[in-house]
């Protein structure tokens, strides 16, 4: 399977539900950039502020839009036949895996969709095991597999591991909030590796996977191999980036566990799956010997990741012009130090 020439298809009509969340936004932009016919799917017109904003700016892009719910099987199945659409990619939040299943049905109807691609982009499912209540969640998105598999319906699954930010064991978007200022939060004693993966690059290499023949029914993992790194590694990264020395602060398997146990949501499923990757491993404790898995990095050997050292430099740039709006806001400089390239190393503290 690896290395063999890829069977690229044209790119089809494609819908993306779930575009204005963290995961469908990047989905949507890379699909817009590569052409062929890009459709969102949007609950409402009364929209946030934000939400209108980002629907905007797919639009002027020459993004369709299309008002509706995947709950709606019948109008699902019409938007699918009038639009003539051969690939659906669903980015729905995971409070809402099981509302897929009108969605499955009304492509199975449709019997024109040549790839679903249901919400997924985070661990390999079928193999990772995190306590409760990870656990329902995963449970539903391996009822979605299920039923795609028993409706027939040719799929491919992203396992596109975690995000590029700093984990914080209780934000279900770290990608939005910038890494610890004060001191690092370690799990376990640290040194359990990771995959972090950029959006962008999930976002890209989703839709290239998407008209990839290679990809069908099948499992695809994003393992970067210069992107795996532990939460000592991370820390030492952002520590460079601030030049600054943070304390470390070590959090026991069994502060995860009761943080999972308190049972918030979504706060409790991803201390769950913190649990799951930085203390059980679960990114790296298998290897891809399925039939059914395929490893992004070898189906497209050209593809560039972007190194954690890059995507920290965002943060970086996020952090002064923070700094730089509380300074303008107040009008002089009130103390806050901008890890100014121009500046002195800052003073180690720890
Ligand atoms: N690998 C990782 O580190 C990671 C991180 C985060 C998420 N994930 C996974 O990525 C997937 C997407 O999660 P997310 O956090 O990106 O989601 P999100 O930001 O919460 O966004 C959810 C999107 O789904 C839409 N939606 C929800 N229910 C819908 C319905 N019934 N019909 C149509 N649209 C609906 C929402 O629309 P509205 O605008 O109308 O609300 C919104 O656009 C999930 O499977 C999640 O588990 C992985």
């Amino acid at each position: 399977m690896n290395g063999q020439s890829p069977i690229v298809s044209e790119a089809g009509r494609t819908l993306i539900i779930g575009s204005t969340g963290y995961i469908g936004r990047f989905v949507t932009e890379a699909s817009l950039e590569s052409g062929g016919g890009t459709y969102v799917l949007v609950r409402s017109r009364l929209l946030s502020p934000s939400k209108a904003s980002i629907i905007k700016a797919f639009q002027e892009k020459g993004c369709h839009i299309i008002y509706g719910s995947i709950n709606d099987q019948s109008l699902m199945e019409k938007v699918i036949r009038e639009n003539h659409l051969e690939v659906v990619i669903s980015a729905v939040a995971g409070y809402a895996i099981l509302d897929q299943i009108p969605l499955i049905k009304a492509i199975k109807a449709a019997g024109t969709v040549k790839r679903f691609l249901p919400s997924e982009f985070g661990h390999d499912i079928d193999r990772a095991e995190p306590v409760e209540p990870g656990l329902t969640m995963y449970k539903e998105k391996r009822k979605i597999r299920r039923l795609i598999e028993e409706a027939g319906i040719p799929h491919t699954y992203i396992c596109c591991n975690s995000i590029a930010a700093w984990p914080y064991p209780d934000n279900t978007h770290p990608g939005e909030v910038l890494p610890p200022m004060d001191c690092f939060q370690i799990y376990g004693d640290g040194s359990v590796k990771a995959y972090f993966v950029d959006g962008k690059d999930i976002g890209n290499l989703t839709i290239r996977a998407v008209k990839d023949d290679r990809t069908i029914n099948k499992t695809v993992h994003f393992r970067p191999p210069k992107n795996l790194l532990n939460m000592n590694d991370l820390s030492s990264l952002w520590e460079a980036k601030i030049r600054r020395k943070l304390p470390r602060v070590t959090v026991s398997e069994d502060v995860l566990l009761n943080a999972a146990k308190e049972m918030r949501i979504p706060q409790s499923i991803v201390a769950a799956i913190t649990h799951d990757i930085f203390i059980k491993g679960c990114q790296v404790n298998y290897n891809l010997d399925k039939e059914s898995d395929v490893d992004v990095c070898s189906l497209y050997p050209d593809a560039t990741f972007r190194i954690m050292d890059d995507c920290f430099d965002d943060f970086l740039a996020m952090l002064v012009d923070n700094a730089k709006t509380v300074q303008k806001a107040a009008g002089k400089d009130n103390g806050i130090i901008m890890p100014d390239a121009k500046r002195e190393p800052l003073p180690i503290t720890a």
